[in-house]
């Protein structure tokens, strides 16, 4: 049978195969109507019997199901995996839609009206996505439904790439009906699997402790994880797996749905009656609802799926190509980002010119090539009180204006960056002086404050076109090459003055399109300017920003050891290309941990290298392994970015952690090596390596030993771990 990719539609049966080069994702049209979800899963590469396998008549239990009796066979709706599952026909689990329509109905019956099949990939209505760089690379399928009574038209798009492992889906309703249609649930992917043998994984945290990896068996009902902050959040991340119960880094299979959205999403799997499961996600329908007036679109955030057979590891490689290529873009995309120096932890809010010029001459001389300058340099910010929405220059700091600190930090051959929280309005502002109706609240409610600030309402095209125009005159007025991006409180009485009343609970994803618009114009208006998101730390570390920051503050937790937490379980997802990871001071400002200077180090090159630290306050020992430090991180960081990462210990699992990076093309490995907790009892612990080239012969760099790619794979290395805080960086290299 000829191995192919792209979407094949067998015609005679109804049958898509959208194949990627090692999976099929397969909807059949059932009796020319009702879209199923058939197999999504291990490459078929023909679809022949495919219904004929799905056929489900006989068994007692079938007299007690609602059943269709229009079509050609009376249809269980439970029974049957759907591809657009909705409320009303007796399918019980989970719906992925659900609407009301003018009479006041609740009740949708898409049915297939045709599809298109296409070379490339659309870009969406207002929502990020996914891209191709030529039509070539992928196939789309639009596969239309109609509901006849309600004038509803669904659009479900689907793209398979033909070079990577990867299917994005998303759906938009067009309302061709006269009526108001109200939207209630909009998901955007939904995949029926014929079993429950799975782990439901998921990534929870906090503030100082995203990305924490939760693994538990399904059980019948529905699990799952939201956001009703208006961001994606530290404390559920709206990227899931199911896993098989014995799937591990390396065998075993794995789901893993992602959503291109940064708002209020949710995401999980419903277990059935029958121990079928439901793996979902979408927009949070808690307090949302679209009014579709006629002739109008809805078009829902994009969702990535990936099936792995060979376990975590394959999975995360996929997103972590995935991410890196189609869903970042821009100038940076491909490049080396600057080592940077941030002074958030160095000074807080107490700095003027000169401190920041003296941490900078510091930083220049052992090589770093970035100044950040972090909050509290405009308005009259000298805390957390106030002045956001000012955006101009706190004289009292800065009374030359920034011009002379970015020419200072310039002359030393420093590139500048510069901190802004633009979504954000402190009640004590001009800003708020003349605009108090510019947030989000709810006319006659107490506005609620986090970190004595309220969000902007950008929802509001006026309040989009403020931010837009008042950073462009910032970043036009010096030479800015770096902008972070920070966003510090939770949404509260989400409500917009600009909207009426039955548009209330469209607020929080107008906010999510109008932050886009923003973002995507800045981008495009300083296409020179790297941008680094971040929102308390990673409080908003989701595929949506990946389409406009080209790295992310993984957490404000600086400390070492906590981060090997952090950023172990945030690779599960995503890579270390866009995890923004620095070397603070010590003891560490979040935990008073005591580390040495490498561990920081090495952890955080495992990751966008930076410092957040006053260097001057190191001693000469330690600023000489910062030199080196830094040497080594720009001759490694391609090895770091662009290789493959694997996970060989995980510190969720046990007493120490160990990454290791293989370059593409295998011709160097670094593995670092931190012990968490030592282990006198068991001084020596085996770690096999992957990726490496079994027949090769690898010399570690520091000690001259050399050791073959077989024996350090199936073998493993010998290390020892009864050093509490003992770490490592192994750099092997290929003969
Ligand atoms: C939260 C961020 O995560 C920190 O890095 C820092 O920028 C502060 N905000 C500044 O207020």
């Amino acid at each position: 049978m000829a191995k192919t990719t792209g979407i094949q539609f067998d015609k005679e049966h109804n049958v898509f195969n959208l194949q990627t080069p090692g999976t099929s994702y397969v909807i059949g049209i059932y009796d020319g109507k009702i879209p199923m979800h058939v197999h999504y899963g291990k490459k078929l590469n023909s679809t022949y019997g495919i219904f004929d396998m799905l056929d489900r008549k006989e068994g007692q239990l079938f007299d007690y199901m609602p059943m269709s009796m229009e079509y050609s066979k009376p249809f269980a709706h439970n029974e049957h995996p759907q591809e657009l599952p909705v409320y009303g026909d007796g399918d019980y689990r989970t719906p992925a839609f659900h609407a009301q329509y003018a009479d006041g109905s609740t009740i949708t019956k898409l049915l297939y009206a045709g599809h298109k099949i296409y070379d490339g990939k659309p870009a969406l209505q207002d929502m990020p996505s996914a891209y191709v760089e030529s039509d070539e690379e992928a196939q789309t399928l639009e596969i239309y439904l109609e509901d006849e009574l309600s004038g509803l038209q669904a659009v479900l798009c689907y793209t398979a790439y033909r070079d990577r492992d990867v299917i994005t889906r998303s759906n938009r309703y067009i309302n061709k009906s006269d009526k108001l249609i109200k939207l209630l649930r909009v998901d955007s992917g939904c995949i029926d699997l014929p079993h429950m043998n799975f782990d439901f994984v998921h990534f929870y945290g906090n503030w100082a402790k995203e990305r924490m990896v939760e693994r538990t068996p399904l059980f019948r009902g529905l699990q799952s994880v939201d956001s009703t902050r208006g961001a994606s959040s530290h404390f559920q991340n709206p990227f899931i797996c199911l896993a098989a119960h014995d799937a591990t880094e390396e065998v075993g299979d794995v789901y893993g749905m992602n959503l291109v959205y940064s708002g209020n999403f949710h995401a999980g799997a419903f277990v059935d009656s029958m121990e079928k499961v439901r793996m979902f996600t979408g927009i949070n329908p808690f307090d949302f609802q679209w009014m579709l007036n006629p002739g109008e679109t809805f078009q829902t955030p994009e969702c990535v799926m990936v099936y792995s057979d060979e376990g975590f590891g394959k999975m995360s490689h996929i997103y972590h190509e995935f991410i890196k290529e189609r869903i970042c873009r821009g100038r940076f995309r491909d490049q080396e980002r600057p080592i940077l120096i941030n002074n958030w932890e160095a000074t807080y809010f107490d700095f003027d010119e000169d401190k920041i010029a003296a941490i900078a001459e510091k930083a220049a001389q052992v090589g770093v090539e970035l100044m950040v300058l972090d909050d509290g340099w405009f308005g009259k910010r000298n805390n957390d009180r106030t002045s956001l929405g000012d955006w101009f220059v706190n004289e009292e700091k800065l009374p030359k204006g920034l011009n002379s600190l970015v020419k200072r930090v310039n002359d030393l051959g420093m590139k500048f960056g510069l901190w802004f929280e633009p979504e954000m309005i402190s009640t004590v502002s001009e800003l708020y002086k003349a605009h108090p109706d510019w947030c989000l609240h709810v006319e006659g409610r107490v506005r609620t404050e986090g970190r004595y600030q309220l969000v902007l309402d950008l929802s509001r095209e006026d309040v989009c076109e403020y931010i837009i125009e008042t950073l462009s005159k910032v970043l036009s007025s010096a030479n800015i090459e770096y902008i972070k991006w920070d966003m510090n409180r939770s949404m509260t009485e989400i409500g917009s003055a600009f909207w009426s009343a039955e548009h209330q609970r469209e607020v929080a994803h107008r906010y999510m399109i109008g932050l886009y618009k923003v973002l995507g114009t800045l981008k495009e208006r300083f296409p020179h300017i790297l941008m680094e998101g971040c929102a308390g730390g990673g409080g908003r570390f989701d595929l949506g920003m990946f389409c406009y920051f080209d790295q992310f503050w993984t957490s404000d937790d600086t400390d070492a050891v906590e981060r090997q937490f952090i950023q172990t379980g945030t690779s599960y997802g995503y890579p270390t290309m866009v995890m923004g990871s620095h070397v603070s001071a010590c003891p560490n400002h979040q935990t008073s941990r005591i580390t040495d200077i490498n561990t920081r180090g090495y952890v955080a090159m495992a990751g966008q290298f930076g410092y957040e630290l006053d260097l001057n306050t190191l001693s000469e020992e330690e600023i000489e392994k910062v030199r080196e430090q830094i040497k080594l991180c720009k001759e490694l960081a391609p090895v770091f970015h662009k290789g493959d990462m694997h996970r060989i210990k995980s510190p969720f699992d046990g007493n120490m952690t160990v990454w290791e990076f293989v370059s593409k093309d295998q011709k160097i490995a670094i593995v670092e090596i931190f012990i968490i907790k030592c282990a006198p009892w068991n001084p020596y612990q085996s770690l096999k390596l992957r990726g490496l080239d079994p027949d090769a012969v690898y010399v570690d760099r520091n000690t001259g030993k050399s050791y073959t790619g077989e024996a350090l794979m199936y073998m493993g290395l010998q290390r020892r771990c009864d050093r509490d805080f003992g770490y490592e960086m192994l750099i092997l290299e290929k003969q």
